[in-house]
C-alpha cells in the first residue's frame, strides 16, 4: 500500500469513528433537566365535556377525578370541593401527561415526579414552568373548556 492510499484510508476511518462517537456520545435526553414544554397556545382550546356521559365517569370517580380532552391536550379534574379545573396536560418538563391526585389536590407527572397546583404552578421539580390554565364554564352537566 502506498503512503497516499494509507493516509486516505486512515483519515476516512478516523472520520467514521469520530462521527459514530458524536452521534452516540451526545447528551442523554432522559436526564431530568428543567424544561419549559408549552401547552396549547392561547385561544387554541374550545371544547365541551358532558360530566353525565358514562365515557367521562372517571371524572366523578373519587379515586381518579380526571379525564383528558381535546385530543389529550387538556386534563380536566374535579376538585374535592366539587368544582372543575382544566390545565394543559403535557408536563412542562418533558411533555409526559400529568395525572390528578384528588387526595392531595394537585397534579403529578408520573415520569419524574413533578407536582403542580390546582392553578397549574409547578410546586416540585424538575419541571419549572406552569401548566396552562383554561376557563371552565358549566351549564347543567356540560362543561365548556376554553382558553
Ligand atoms: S416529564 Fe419529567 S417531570 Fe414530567
Amino acid at each position: 500500500m502506498k503512503r497516499d492510499e494509507f493516509l486516505h484510508l486512515f483519515g476516512f476511518g478516523a472520520a467514521l469513528l469520530l462521527t459514530g462517537c458524536l452521534g452516540s456520545c451526545s447528551s442523554n435526553t432522559d436526564d431530568p433537566q428543567p424544561g419549559t414544554t408549552p401547552g396549547p397556545g392561547a385561544g387554541a382550546i374550545d371544547f365541551t365535556l358532558d360530566v353525565a356521559d358514562p365515557a367521562n365517569a372517571r371524572l366523578n370517580d373519587p379515586v381518579f377525578g380526571y379525564v383528558y380532552g381535546a385530543n389529550d391536550q387538556v386534563i380536566v379534574a374535579k376538585t374535592t370541593a366539587g368544582s372543575y379545573v382544566a390545565l394543559s396536560a403535557a408536563c412542562t418538563h418533558q411533555g409526559t401527561s400529568v395525572q390528578f391526585q384528588p387526595g392531595s389536590s394537585n397534579f403529578r407527572c408520573p415520569n419524574h415526579g413533578s407536582l403542580f397546583s390546582l392553578g397549574g404552578a409547578a410546586t416540585q421539580g424538575p419541571a419549572v414552568g406552569a401548566l396552562r390554565s383554561y376557563t371552565v364554564a358549566q351549564t347543567g352537566s356540560v362543561l365548556r373548556i376554553t382558553g
